[in-house]
């Protein structure tokens, strides 16, 4: 199996710190102009200031001012066909389409879902602008 961006995913996970789950992750994220961003899991020990794969993917990509996602990979050293968790499908869907490719590595074979299939109900500037509309509404 050769899919480039999952070997980039591969890659990003050597750099992964993860001295509590032992659980090693790497995402590559593919954008509009064919630049690939890649991310690792960083754990830390409070546990909750862990960054995900995909996120430190997702900030590389827009600190640099690249926000058009096209295709992401993720793996674990597991090779198990991690996907996103609900966390990162909603950081992603702030800035991916539904129809987003997420490649899951699952060594020999990977399994493809897009973004909407995983997650079908994000939230987004529309359920906020939504929600101040009837405020709104409500004061008038
Ligand atoms: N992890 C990710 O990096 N991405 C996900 O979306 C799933 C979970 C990491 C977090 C933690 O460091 C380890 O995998 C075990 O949950
Ligand atoms: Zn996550």
């Amino acid at each position: 199996m050769t899919d480039p961006l999952v070997d980039r995913a591969r890659e990003a996970l050597a750099a992964a710190h993860v001295p509590y789950s032992e659980y090693p992750v790497g995402a590559a994220l593919r954008t509009a102009d064919g630049t690939v961003f890649v991310g690792c899991n960083i754990e830390n020990a409070n546990y909750s200031n862990s960054l995900h794969a995909e996120e430190v993917a997702v900030a590389e990509a827009v600190k640099t001012g690249h926000a058009d996602f096209e295709r992401l990979a993720v793996t674990s050293a597991a090779r198990d066909g991690v996907t996103p968790c609900g966390m990162c499908r909603q950081t992603l869907a702030e800035f991916a389409p539904d129809d987003l490719e997420i490649v899951c590595d699952l060594g020999d074979d990977t399994a493809t879902y897009t973004l909407g299939e995983l997650l079908p109900n994000k939230i987004s500037e529309g359920t906020l602008d939504a929600a101040s509309q009837q405020r709104e509404e409500v004061d008038r």
